[in-house]
């Protein structure tokens, strides 16, 4: 398995982690027996960067880590998230929280969910609009100092909370969206993780699927996948962005690989300071995944891409108000 590591102190992990998410929400139907297979297919692999979230199937997908960490868990770097407040009657809704008294209950309820003394690595979700960062990161930085958190992360945050947080205490990796068709982490936060040694990953780096070029209508969604709330599936942007895969398609299969491995090989070679994870619930399409390692992008193959998709051609903003007004702060 190639090897990255995750900041300037942090763990060596593999190339590509393994997002599991998917496994308890947001993207239809998912088989529990499937998903846990799945996780020991990654770990048998040697895929060892788990991502996860508190607020992934409100805590379920954090006991289905706990499974497999269970009897495996030396071999994971465990990442997961905080911050985001569900409100049960209304799924749809999201409050962020940063308060120390908030970080403090959040961690101890992940710890429990997951089964495990130490979490890895521990992500705050969103930056919190009514807590100054430096309060949240002080309240992180506790745990790492009670011994339940090694190290800690930020995602879809703006270069100047990158700067403020990584000034209170050491940031190993911001987590934020990045593909081929978002590259909104170019116009800054990008060059600050650079600039202060903070490894860079990239969620949904297939586009929420859309990348693979295996998603063809709007409707097969089922009625609660997330992305029939996401403006780029739907109408009109649908059916562009669509053209644009039939390119990344065409030339992916003139390179003798899939559409999605070269979605991912483009991620990859932007840097050996980026380690994306993307998602799946199922093994053949994990290994199909990992083929993108071996997927090797010259620079005038980086440039045709680049021609293909350019930055900004995607249709459609990736969230829809509510979940946009949460970004880059
Ligand atoms: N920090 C944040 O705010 C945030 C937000 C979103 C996600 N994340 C994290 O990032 C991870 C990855 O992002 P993501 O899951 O949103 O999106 P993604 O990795 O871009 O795409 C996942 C989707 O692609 C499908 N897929 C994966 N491999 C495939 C293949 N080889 N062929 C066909 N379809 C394939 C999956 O379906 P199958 O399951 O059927 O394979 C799933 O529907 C998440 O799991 C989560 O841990 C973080």
């Amino acid at each position: 398995m190639q090897t990255r590591v995750l900041g300037k102190n942090g763990p060596r992990v593999s190339a590509l982690g393994l997002g599991c998410m998917g496994m308890s929400e947001f993207y239809g139907a998912s088989d529990e027996a499937e998903s846990l297979a799945t996780l020991h297919h990654a770990l048998d692999r040697g895929v060892n960067f788990l991502d996860t979230a508190d607020m992934y199937g409100s805590g379920a997908n954090e006991r289905l880590l706990g499974r497999v960490l269970a009897t495996r868990r030396s071999e994971v770097v465990l990442a997961t998230k905080f911050g985001f407040v569900r409100d049960p009657a209304n799924p749809a809704s999201r409050a962020i929280c940063g308060r120390p008294d908030y970080v403090r209950a959040a961690c101890d309820a992940s710890l429990q969910r997951l089964g495990v003394d130490v979490i890895d690595l521990y992500y705050l979700h969103r930056v919190a609009a009514d807590t100054p960062i430096e309060e949240t990161i002080g309240a992180m930085a506790d745990l790492v100092r009670a011994g339940k958190v090694r190290q800690l992360g930020l995602s879809e945050a703006g270069a100047d909370s990158i700067r403020r947080a990584h000034a209170a205490h050491p940031i190993a990796a911001l987590q934020s969206e990045y593909s081929l068709w978002t590259r909104d982490p170019e116009s800054g936060p990008l060059a600050a993780c650079r600039e202060l040694g903070i490894a860079f990953v990239p969620f949904s780096p297939l586009g929420r699927g859309f990348l693979t070029g295996q998603l063809k209508r709007f409707e097969d969604f089922a009625a609660d996948d997330y992305r029939r709330q996401s403006p780029r599936f739907q109408g009109e942007n649908f059916a562009k962005n669509l053209a644009l895969v039939a390119g990344i398609q065409a030339l992916a299969t003139k390179k003798g690989c899939t559409a999605g491995q070269l979605a991912l090989a483009w991620v990859l070679a932007q840097g050996d300071d980026i380690v994306p994870i993307p998602g799946t619930r199922r093994a053949k399409n994990l290994d199909e995944n990992l083929g993108a390692l071996d997927v090797v992008l010259s620079a005038a193959e980086l440039a045709e891409i680049n021609a293909i998709f350019p930055a900004g051609a995607v249709a459609g903003a990736r969230y829809p108000a509510n979940m946009a007004a949460l970004v880059s702060r």
